[in-house]
């Protein structure tokens, strides 16, 4: 290695500092440009291989990187301390339940319905599909953890599976009484105690600090401000789905 110029070596450094941002043709070609003395031919092929080396390197690392985010991004967790029936609980019974035990009198089954609350916890011969508090006495849990096929809900023949969580889920609920809600467009909105966030200098009104900190949990920072022309371009497409 001591053959080598001073200038490769300050460009193998750069290459080094940059490469993951350069694929590997970009690293291979500026180490070429930048050898200006053709001297040792082995130097340039040990040179070629470190990069090669490091680029790749860098890559897999930008892989690395990438892989790492998806799982955060997945399963959400039962998320505080109580569930919310429109935030949690009824898009699992919606996906799941509804198409034979919601609105619709033609397709209901077992005659029974779990979207409304009054039919959910009604006496019926077996006791209320819901029982407030207690999930092992709720035949709506109850059914949902069978090891019978021909008792199991969702009936494997639908092809509807709950996950893990959702069941959790819906096991917590019920132990928290099975709380069912309004539609969420007839609650009343209720102000939120704004967010503390690690970084102060860049929210400039409560929205911004609930978007903060929701980047920061996700372990993100925000992207530089748009200049005026990109701005007025989205709000364009926005309004007419046209360019300005
Ligand atoms: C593809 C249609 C279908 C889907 C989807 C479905 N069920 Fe059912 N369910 C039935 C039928 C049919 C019966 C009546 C026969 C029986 O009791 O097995 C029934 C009965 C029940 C009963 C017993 C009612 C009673 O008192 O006899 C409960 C509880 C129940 N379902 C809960 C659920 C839950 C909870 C879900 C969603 C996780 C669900 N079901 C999804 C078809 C369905």
């Amino acid at each position: 290695m001591s053959i080598l110029p001073v200038l490769t070596r300050a460009r193998i450094g750069y290459v080094f500092a940059h490469s993951s941002h350069l694929i590997p043709g970009t690293a291979v070609l500026s180490l070429d440009m930048f050898y200006p003395f053709e001297r040792a031919r082995r130097a340039r092929k040990v040179c070629y291989a470190l990069a090669a080396i490091w680029t790749l390197a860098g890559l897999s690392q930008l892989g690395c990187r990438q892989r790492v985010k998806s799982p955060a991004a997945a399963a959400p967790a039962p998320a505080g301390p109580r569930l919310s029936f429109n935030e949690h609980i009824q898009p699992i019974l919606s996906e799941n339940c509804y198409a034979c035990h919601g609105s619709d009198a033609r397709a209901r089954k077992g005659e029974l319905r779990l979207d409304r609350p009054t039919d959910a916890f009604a006496p019926r011969k077996g006791g209320p599909a819901i029982v407030k508090g207690d999930p092992e006495h709720s035949p709506v849990i109850r059914r949902i953890l069978s090891k019978d096929r021909e008792e199991v809900m969702p009936p494997p023949d639908s092809h509807k599976h709950l996950k893990p969580e959702e069941i959790a889920m819906l096991q917590q609920w019920v132990r928290e009484g099975a709380v069912y809600e309004e539609h969420w467009a007839f609650v009343p909105p209720k102000k939120s105690a704004e967010p503390a966030t690690a970084r102060t200098d860049w929210a400039r009104n409560a929205v911004d600090r609930f978007i903060l900190a929701r980047l920061e949990k996700e372990s993100l920072s925000p992207s530089p401000e748009a200049d005026r022309a990109a701005l007025l371009r989205r709000v364009t497409y926005d309004l007419t789905g046209l360019p300005p």
